[in-house]
């Protein structure tokens, strides 16, 4: 029976292959930043794709984008970020240790109430620690009052002191988007309901992180904004959740691991009309349950406070682009002709579009796949870790091996090698007992492994075994890539 998985487990397994390490590891780690090894990179590379796919390419009402890392500060402030984009954390008075207040677990209980990724700032609302205790140090109770921690990463830009500014590190990629509506409008020939979307790093100078590549301070985001008629968003919400759904399960997480999690009203964003979560079942953190991905309504809030935003302009130049200094000018009257507004030819209507917005975990979803393929089998007296990755983000596609290194083994093997590398990723390996490199290609999650033996030079086959089942069957050299082709599908 498989053992339940652990997340050190994957730890350890991630780091013996080379699937990802700790950042600036020779000078003792960087805290929460990761770096992808040669498997690692390939696996994320193809969730990504297969992100890209599902969402972009195989539909006719998706565009994509790929927006700058650091945006005009102007942007932070009409979004919203600038003001409010904190964690509230209390610190302990004994360690100084500062931690969010909704990862605070009760003495009693050993329960917090974390749910979302970030809690929305409510000034001035009490909060009662004095049942909580610090996770440094244990103490119970003995904490500052909450307050927030602004989450932004500040960098500056220009050399010069006197025209050098502050800019920010963007916490979301989904800003990028609103920020080249206009544009994508203007010179394609998109028109709504359509989405634009966009896979790219963002940043969150996190209080809390946790669980190797759960909660990280540079990431990667996978994010689609759907814009639509209003009236016409619940009917989009629903279609978008399907979709983001079916998309984990036919990537192969196992239904059992994956659920929807509404949000309570008072969890919602001020500005979302809706949100729910997919959530996993890792097998770590303060209840079993986390989110993947959260899918929101948002309303035409952005769009609108962008509009506000670019009417706010002059007053950032006269302030000298000093943010907290600068109020956002209200929403123009005529605001329905704004410029990021929509016009309906068909209509003949004037809208600012509402938006549907699922936005993923590029990095969180690699590890809800590598945890859910994990698993560990009896073979013979030995144990076999494996990695039963679905075809489409499998790392390595096929492992090939001369069974010996003689009698013009390697050169097959290799004349394979170099046929197939083309079209799918390919390891050859030539070292060891053919035994444990077939046990280096499970443990890799590598579907197909192919080997060059005696027979090979007499009939022109070659073995292929198959990952789960380790089955074997031989196949025709000239047949192989319309096998791995229909076997892969791809
Ligand atoms: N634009 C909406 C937005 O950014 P979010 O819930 O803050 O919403 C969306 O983030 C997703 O991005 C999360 O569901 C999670 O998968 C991922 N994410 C957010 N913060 C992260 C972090 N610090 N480390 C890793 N992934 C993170």
């Amino acid at each position: 029976m498989a053992k339940l998985t652990k997340l050190d487990d994957i730890v350890s397994l991630c780091k013996r292959r080379g699937f990802i390490f700790q950042s600036s590891e020779i000078y003792g780690g960087l805290a929460s930043c990761y770096d992808y090894g040669p498997l690692g990179v390939e696996l994320k590379n193809n969730v990504k794709k297969a992100w890209w796919k599902n969402v972009v390419q195989m539909r006719d009402d998706v565009v994509g984008l790929d927006c700058s890392i650091l945006m005009h500060p102007l942007v932070w402030k009409a979004s919203g970020h600038a003001d409010h984009f904190a964690d509230l954390v209390a610190e302990c008075k004994k360690c100084n240790t500062r931690t969010r207040v909704d990862h605070l677990k009760d003495k009693a209980t050993d329960s917090a109430q974390e749910h979302t990724e970030h809690v929305a700032i409510a000034p001035g609302a009490t909060q009662d620690l004095s049942k909580k205790v610090c996770p440094s140090c244990g103490a119970t109770g003995n904490f500052t009052q909450p307050m927030p921690f602004k989450l932004m990463f500040e960098t500056q830009m220009g050399a010069n002191i006197e025209d050098s500014m502050t800019l920010y590190l963007r916490p979301e990629t989904a800003q990028g988007i609103f920020a080249n509506f206009r544009n994508v409008l203007d010179t394609t020939r998109v028109k709504i309901p359509f989405g634009i979307a966009q896979i790219g790093k963002s940043f969150r100078n996190e209080v809390t992180t946790k669980a190797f590549i759960f909660r990280t301070r540079e990431f990667e985001q996978a994010e689609l904004e759907f814009f639509c008629e209003p009236g016409t968003d619940d009917k989009w919400f629903e279609h978008w959740k399907e979709q983001r759904f079916n998309w984990y399960l036919n990537l192969g997480l196992k239904k059992e691991n994956l659920r929807f999690r509404e949000h309570e009203k008072d969890e919602l964003a001020h500005y979302a009309k809706g949100c729910v979560d997919v959530e996993y079942k890792f097998p770590f953190g303060s209840g079993d349950w986390q989110e993947l991905e959260g899918i929101a309504n948002r309303t035409d809030y952005d769009l609108r406070q962008h509009q506000r935003g670019m009417r706010t302009l002059n007053a950032w130049y006269e302030t000298k682009g000093d943010l907290s200094k600068i109020k956002l000018k209200e929403e123009a009257e005529d605001y329905l002709k704004g410029p990021l507004s929509y016009f309906d030819d068909e209509k003949k209507a004037r809208y600012i579009p509402y938006v549907i917005e699922p936005s993923a975990g590029m990095d969180r979803s690699t590890l809800a796949f590598l945890v859910d393929a994990y698993d560990e089998e009896e073979v013979r007296g030995e144990t076999r870790n494996i990695l039963r990755f679905s075809s489409a983000i499998a790392p390595t596609k096929a492992g090939i091996f001369p069974l010996v290194n003689k009698d013009g083994m390697p050169e097959t093997a290799r004349n394979i090698f170099n046929d197939l590398k083309g079209r799918f990723n390919c390891a050859y390996d030539e070292k060891g007992a053919i035994g444990r490199r077939y046990r280096r290609q499970d443990e890799a999650g590598t579907p197909f492994c192919i080997t060059v033996d005696g027979q090979t030079a007499q009939d022109q086959t070659v073995t292929v075994r198959e990952r789960d089942s380790m089955n074997q069957i031989r196949v025709a050299i000239d047949q192989l890539k319309a096998y791995l082709r229909d076997k892969l599908d791809m």
